[in-house]
């Protein structure tokens, strides 16, 4: 870099050096994918909250669990696998949990707070753009938030939009077909997700069986409406 420097009579070229400091380096998660200094103790802070967060699943503590708003209890078989080192072969081992399907309280300015940070976490892997937000608005009452809780933390989630009819698509090519309208379609799904740590489980699978499940405020037990 160049700088100039003035007396009044001439002006004098000076040698500027851009020193980068070595501390600036970033490093990107492959899992979480988050984007860290792994030089500052506060990045490298940060960065494991989220991991955890991100793997585990986020705090959801038994304060947030009310029995009124609870969809659903299972019971779910976790596979776990693991590789003695030196191995080639892995052991699969099981473990039975119990399992909590939550319908958000949109009334709930907590669980509507921590529904949003899962959320930001979602779109993030899937590089999505903001959801409609359908799931935490009083004028949507079908549009709702799904989340799984097990051992205190929500390791799933599950949103629905309100839709007015659905169409066929061509997953490979993602086009619509054409003349395939599905106008009995009242509720589509927005997001699905679980924490990495809990994939593979059948969890995914029984957020959605909940998802068709449409409390009446009117009602002691809501409808289930059919899936397509
Ligand atoms: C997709 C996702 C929700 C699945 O969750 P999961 O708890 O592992 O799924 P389950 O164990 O309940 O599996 C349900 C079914 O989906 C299948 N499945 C699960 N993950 C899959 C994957 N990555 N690719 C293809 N099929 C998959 C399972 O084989 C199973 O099918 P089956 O019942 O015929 O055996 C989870 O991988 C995830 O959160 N991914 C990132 C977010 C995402 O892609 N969401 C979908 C778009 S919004
Ligand atoms: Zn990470």
């Amino acid at each position: 870099m160049t700088a100039r420097i003035t007396d009044g009579k001439a002006a004098k070229k000076v040698q500027s050096t851009l020193a980068i400091p070595h501390t600036h380096v970033t490093r990107t998660c492959t899992q979480c994918g988050m984007t860290y200094n792994p030089l500052l103790a506060a990045d490298v802070g940060v960065h494991a909250k989220y991991h955890d967060n991100f793997t585990n699943g986020i705090s959801w503590p038994p304060m947030l669990q009310s029995p009124q708003h609870a969809a659903e209890t299972v019971f779910v078989t976790l596979k776990r696998k693991t590789t003695k080192r030196g191995s080639l072969k892995s052991i699969v081992t099981r473990e039975g949990k119990s399992a909590t399907i939550q319908i958000v309280d949109k009334l709930s300015s907590k669980q509507v707070d921590k529904v949003e940070t899962m959320m930001a976490m979602v779109n993030s892997e899937l590089n999505a753009v903001d959801d409609s937000k359908q799931w935490r608005s009083a004028q949507f009452e079908s549009s709702k938030a799904f989340v799984l809780v097990i051992d205190n933390r929500a390791v799933g989630l599950c949103t629905t939009d309100t839709i007015q009819h659905g169409e066929w698509l061509i997953h490979k090519t993602q086009s619509l077909v054409p003349n395939r309208k599905i106008s009995s379609c009242r509720v589509g799904i927005s997001r699905i997700w679980i924490a990495p740590k809990w994939r593979q489980n059948g969890l995914a699978a029984s957020l959605v069986l909940e998802a068709d499940y449409l409390p009446n405020p009117s009602m002691a037990c809501g409808t289930r409406v059919g899936r397509y």
